[in-house]
């Protein structure tokens, strides 16, 4: 168990997950949280990062730092993608490691799985065929960071640990319109279509896709219950084990946004994969659960959005 004043470093502490860590940490007690911004601290400079490590020495790592986007982002950077993930990732693990970190915690993401992987996810079927091709080098990365966890646990007994979540949503969410997901770009997309008055929006493919969400909040909880409760090398999946069509999500964004426009269906453009839902039989059987349903967190992370214009795109 971590103690209260043990010292914590929250790397990616002004992201979307790295802030909901940092408030549940907080939440809970926790008095001695070390954080840097990006501009402080670039994580892919290994000089860098091995100073502060070694000056710091935190006793806890949570890693939340990435270089995080859309699908259209990643297919038009892969090699930055891959550059800036697997530098960075080295460069805390290592270090840490090497600094005496008692344990840390890996956030990778749901692609890192086969695209063609059985529904819901299991944890033992990462490596067991290809990749999607249009986020593979994230993906790519992000095994690689779990790998050289375990791969430390396995050779020198440390305590590093990861977790996979699903589709994440919540306060500080990016809602830049090219490097967004899913979720907050519907956000954005109808928060704008009520104030211009647009009477209709369109939306890609037919809508039949299911995905999975999971509110930022709940993932900061089982990071925190992971940290004080998991060992082990086998990553552990992130989510609700619940699924939605992407019409019924859209219809849901539509009515907490108060937009009452038409909604239309653009066939011509692609759906993505049928289906994305993690097996969370895992996290379940640790004893946990996620606590915010899909309603109650959108309009939560509406909310935010609406108080908080000048983050929403970054
Ligand atoms: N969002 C999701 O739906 C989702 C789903 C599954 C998994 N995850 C995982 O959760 C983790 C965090 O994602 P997020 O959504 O919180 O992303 P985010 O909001 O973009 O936050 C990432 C943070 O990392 C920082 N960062 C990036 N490159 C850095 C560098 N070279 N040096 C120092 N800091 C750097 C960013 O700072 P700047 O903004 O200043 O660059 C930002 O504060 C990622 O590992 C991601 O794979 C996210």
């Amino acid at each position: 168990m971590m103690k209260k004043d043990a010292k914590i470093y929250v790397a990616g502490h002004r992201g979307m997950v790295g802030s909901a860590i940092v408030r549940a940490l907080k939440n809970a007690g926790y008095n001695n949280i070390i954080t840097r911004t990006h501009a402080e601290l670039d994580l892919t400079r290994q000089d860098k990062v091995e100073e502060f490590f070694a000056a710091e020495k935190p006793e806890y790592v949570f890693l939340a730092a990435a270089k995080v986007g859309g699908i259209v982002a990643n297919r038009d950077a892969l090699a930055d993608f891959m550059y800036d993930n697997m530098m960075l990732e080295m460069n805390v693990i290592h270090a840490a490691w090497k600094n005496g970190c008692c344990k840390l915690l890996f956030l990778g993401s749901s692609c890192i799985y086969p695209r063609l992987a059985p529904q819901p996810m299991p944890e033992s079927c990462l490596l067991t065929s290809s990749l999607e091709p249009t986020n593979e080098a994230y993906a790519l990365a992000k095994i690689s960071g779990l790998k050289y966890c375990e791969y430390l646990n396995r050779q020198y007994g440390t305590d590093y640990i990861s977790v996979m979540p699903t589709n994440l949503y919540g306060p500080n969410d990016n809602y830049h319109p090219e490097h967004s997901h899913v979720l907050p770009a519907l956000i954005d997309r109808f928060h704008n279509a009520k104030i211009s008055g647009a009477p209709y929006v369109t939306c890609w493919g037919d809508g039949s896709p299911l995905r999975e969400f999971l509110y930022v909040d709940d993932l900061a909880d089982l990071c925190l219950f992971l940290m004080n409760n998991y060992s082990g090398n086998e990553t552990v999946n992130a989510g609700t084990g619940k699924e939605i069509t992407i019409k019924a999500l859209t219809e849901l964004v539509a009515e907490i946004i108060g937009y009452d426009g038409e909604i239309r269906w653009d066939t011509t453009r692609p759906n993505g994969t049928p289906r994305k839902l993690l097996d969370v039989s895992k996290a379940t059987a640790l004893g946990w659960k996620y606590k915010t349903e899909l309603r109650d967190g959108i309009r939560l992370a509406y909310q935010d959005y609406l108080e908080n214009p000048h983050r929403a795109i970054r």
